[in-house]
């Protein structure tokens, strides 16, 4: 498998389509999947990567933030990847805020997210786990969780006024 590939990009139907569960867990394979999505993440400076975006239908993300260039103003985000992810809860307090994709390249828009979610998930190992995380984490997650069930931020643009170009 090469270290990275092009990105999926938005009108393919892979993008507009629910991901299917990770069922075997702990394989060679699944880890080699793991490493492969962070490795393209990296190469395109996103703070997450869904599969579906490679071009595999699975309910798998990575993300995590280091002095990325695309995200200048965001805390660092430590590396974290999420299986069969589901928000469980989402707090009533959303925050406003510009978001990118790697599939939508050069476009932001002002999407409104909770700042507070619970979601569920399981290791690589396959155990079972929830957490409850707030700020730019739980909003990357919010994004990420949509690519698994087919949605692109546009779709929860409230004003498609806010779109606006930008050079990276
Ligand atoms: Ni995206």
């Amino acid at each position: 498998m090469s270290k990275f590939v092009d990105i999926v990009k938005a009108g393919d139907p892979l993008l507009q389509s629910k991901a299917t569960p990770i069922t075997n867990f702990a394989t060679k394979e699944l880890a080699e999947f793991i490493d492969f999505l962070f490795n393209t993440m990296d190469h395109y400076q996103g703070a997450g990567l869904a599969a579906p975006q490679v071009g595999e239908g699975k309910q798998v993300f990575v993300y995590g933030v280091e002095n990325n260039p695309r995200y200048p103003d965001a805390p660092n985000i430590q590396r974290s990847v999420l299986i069969n992810p589901e928000i469980i809860d989402y707090s009533d307090e959303k925050i406003d805020s510009y978001e990118g994709c790697l599939s939508i390249p050069r476009i932001r828009g002002l999407v409104s997210r909770s700042n507070r979610i619970t979601y569920k998930a399981y290791t690589f190992e396959g155990e079972y786990y929830e957490k409850t995380l707030e700020g730019f984490e739980a909003r990357i997650i919010q994004h990420e969780l949509d690519h698994l069930n087919g949605v692109l931020f546009p779709m929860r643009m409230q004003d498609i006024g806010t779109l606006k170009y930008t050079h990276n």
